[in-house]
């Protein structure tokens, strides 16, 4: 095998790894029980370290990073929550069996000690998920049937709100892969992390007043990266705007949790933007110096 096919393999894995977490959110939002919920929690955190590691392997090797998922790989919903965690466990086999495979084949060693250290995490996971199934079976967790239903409208702004974080977690990545500038990959995770708690949040929001979450496909297309200044004034501008469309939404809506939650989200999204001019203040100080050294 050689780099070349490593790297296409490392990028399988990181499309399998974004499939997991996109399955394991859904599940997180639709079961309503914390004690379930707060667990896959952790294994979805340990499933966006496994991403990170094999996307930062491609990097290593020379290769390009795409945020690609498998469509196939996703299995969500279900009659009951044992039926969720069912086809959680399968994930996890389905983990085990393909990297297991490719510890085979594979001839790098540090790719060779990541797979067995990822296939290690998925039994672990598997014997989780197996434990969370039979509890859910033996109904020691009970569904509650009171649920504050909400209109289709306000469901669709959470949808709407929630597929645009998705978007921003793949671009502030995509970013923090790539960019060779430490700071600024700093911030960008930062900010790509933010960003997944305002994920988890609406999402949960949605599972809680009875909606179905919507994180079907964005785009995965990396952009080209533009100058570093560039960048962060675009990333400027973006904060700038979806601060003032939750700004706009805190408005119109009637629910005070809803409103409370979209209040919270937009003063994070303003400490964004600020953290992003600082850092634009800041560079543009160093580049000016610099060019003022060199003229001495
Ligand atoms: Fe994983
Ligand atoms: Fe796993
Ligand atoms: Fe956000
Ligand atoms: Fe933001």
């Amino acid at each position: 095998m050689d780099k070349r096919e490593t790297i296409k393999m490392l990028l399988y894995d990181v499309a399998l790894e974004h499939s997991a977490i996109v399955q394991y959110l859904y599940h997180i939002f639709l079961i309503t029980d914390g004690n379930i919920t707060s667990e896959i929690e952790e294994i979805a955190r340990q499933e966006m370290r496994h991403l990170k590691w094999f996307a930062q392997k491609v990097v290593q090797l020379g290769g390009q990073v795409v945020l690609d998922r498998l469509e196939d790989m996703i299995m969500i919903g279900g009659p009951d929550w044992a039926d969720m965690l069912a086809k959680d466990i399968w994930a996890e086999e389905e983990a085990i069996r393909i990297y297991s495979e490719q510890l085979e084949i594979v001839k790098d060693d540090s790719v060779k000690r990541l797979l067995e250290r990822v296939i290690k995490d998925e039994q672990d996971h598997k014997i989780e998920f197996s434990e969370l199934m039979e509890k859910a079976k033996e109904g020691l967790i009970c569904v509650p049937v009171e649920e504050q239903k909400q209109d289709s409208k306000t469901i669709e702004v959470l949808n709407k709100f929630l597929r645009e974080e998705y978007q921003t977690i793949i671009n502030y990545l995509y970013q923090f892969f790539h960019s060779k500038n430490c700071d600024y990959k700093d911030i960008m995770l930062d900010l790509a992390i933010e960003s997944m708690v305002h994920m988890g949040k609406l999402g949960e929001k949605i599972g809680e007043v009875g909606g179905m979450p919507d994180i079907s496909r964005v785009d995965y297309t990396p952009k080209p990266l533009l100058s570093l200044q560039e960048q962060v004034k675009a990333e400027i501008v973006y904060e700038q705007e979806t601060g003032g469309e939750y700004g706009k939404e805190t408005e119109m809506i009637q629910d005070p949790d809803i409103k409370r939650l979209f209040k919270f989200i937009e003063n994070q999204e303003e400490y964004h933007k600020q953290k992003l001019i600082e850092f634009f203040k800041l560079m543009n100080r160093l580049t000016v110096g610099d060019l003022r050294k060199k003229n001495d």
